[in-house]
């Protein structure tokens, strides 16, 4: 790969975010849009006709497997369904094929690290796709921690939602164990954001859902115990107003960001406070994290660099995940192990 420029993108579905990837790689100074695939006839050309009609040049195909046979690509995103990642991550990987897989990677740790031995075996990059991380707003939120302005962090607040509309409610018509509900869908980000402050793994958590007929957690709200009084409080739902916000309190103060979610023409402002009646905003430049997610990954895809978000991240991530859903389950809390 190192006497290319850039990296040879396919994307695997039709899937509506695709409104933001797909302009994203297409925008992307390393990356160039080779083909879309969809198993539904035609899906594939209107998703290009919606975001990127001015890409004439793109295949737009009816077959995934053609797309993954095609040696022009070099790195597939892959946003199918949530249940589905593992098994076409797992073709694309055997085909030589770097993947950008959407959050969550895979519904199990097994899962994941079946990703990770066959990336390892075929010698390809893997990364989860959390684009959020990959926005300035979080560095300097880091800054302020490494500062010592807030003082040691003791509680995160973390909190996703936004009301389902009708037409996108067969994503809570599969249970639990299918990948349907709160918890699969925006969950991640509020389970990634409760875990990025600590420099420890939680250690338990005990959560609460409101599940619908299907078995689909609808809202679910719960907090991992980090021990020593640390905490992470997590809240996420399909029935509240549009939210995608952190919160950090430390000993001497405290940091929010309430636009995780963000336009790529959004001035975000990160806020922050002391005990000594400090109140300031920080205005940051307006930054488009996906077109980011995709260079840094073409990045490490053409110097063979290790992405900033790891297998073990997107393992750790599940397995906090998962727990917090047993504990639903269970209705007790629920202790997560250390590898
Ligand atoms: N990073 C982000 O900001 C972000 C935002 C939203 C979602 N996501 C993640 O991205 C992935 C896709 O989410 P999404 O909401 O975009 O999914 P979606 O629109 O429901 O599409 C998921 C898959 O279902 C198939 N599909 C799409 N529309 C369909 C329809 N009308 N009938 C039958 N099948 C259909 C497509 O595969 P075929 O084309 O092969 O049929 C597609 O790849 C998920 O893993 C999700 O967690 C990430």
């Amino acid at each position: 790969m190192t006497n290319q420029s850039v990296v040879r993108w396919g994307i695997l579905g039709a899937a509506r975010v695709n409104e933001r990837l797909m302009p994203a790689i297409v925008d992307a100074e390393n990356a160039k849009l080779i083909a879309i695939a969809s198993r539904r006839q035609g899906a594939a050309a209107e998703v290009l006709a919606k975001y990127a009609p001015q890409e004439i040049d793109v295949l737009t195909l009816d077959d995934p497997e053609a797309l993954l046979n095609n040696p022009d690509i070099d790195a597939v995103y892959l946003p199918m369904a949530n249940e589905e990642h593992t098994e076409w991550a797992i073709k694309a990987i055997k085909l030589g094929k770097h993947v950008l897989i959407e959050k969550p990677m895979a519904l199990s740790v097994a899962d994941i690290e079946a990703i990770e031995a066959a990336a390892v075996k075929h010698n390809v990059i893997v990364m989860e796709g959390f684009m959020y991380g990959f926005h300035p707003q979080h560095d300097a939120v880091h800054q302020l921690i490494a500062s010592g302005a807030i003082g040691d962090v003791r509680t995160v607040r973390t909190c996703f939602s936004f009301p389902m509309k009708p037409a996108r409610l067969y994503r809570v018509t599969r249970d639990i164990d299918n990948g349907g509900g709160a918890m699969w869908d925006i969950g991640p980000y509020a389970i990634h954001t409760a875990r990025k402050w600590f420099d420890s793994d939680p250690q338990s958590v005990i959560s609460m859902a409101k599940l619908n007929d299907s078995g689909a957690d609808v809202s679910l709200s719960g907090v991992l115990d980090y021990g020593d009084g640390k905490f992470a409080h997590f809240d996420m739902s399909f029935e509240r107003a549009r939210r995608s916000e952190y919160e950090i309190i430390g000993t001497l103060g405290g940091i929010k960001c309430e636009t995780v979610w963000n336009n790529p023409d959004d001035r975000p402002v990160v806020t922050w406070w002391t005990d000594l009646g400090e109140r300031h905003s920080l205005e940051l430049e307006a930054a488009n994290h996906f077109v980011l997610e995709v260079e840094h990954f073409s990045d490490c895809v053409l110097h063979g660099k290790m992405p900033a978000l790891s297998i073990s991240d997107a393992k750790a991530n599940c397995k906090t995940i998962v727990a917090a859903l047993e504990s639903v389950r269970l209705d007790r809390k629920v202790e997560i192990l250390k590898e």
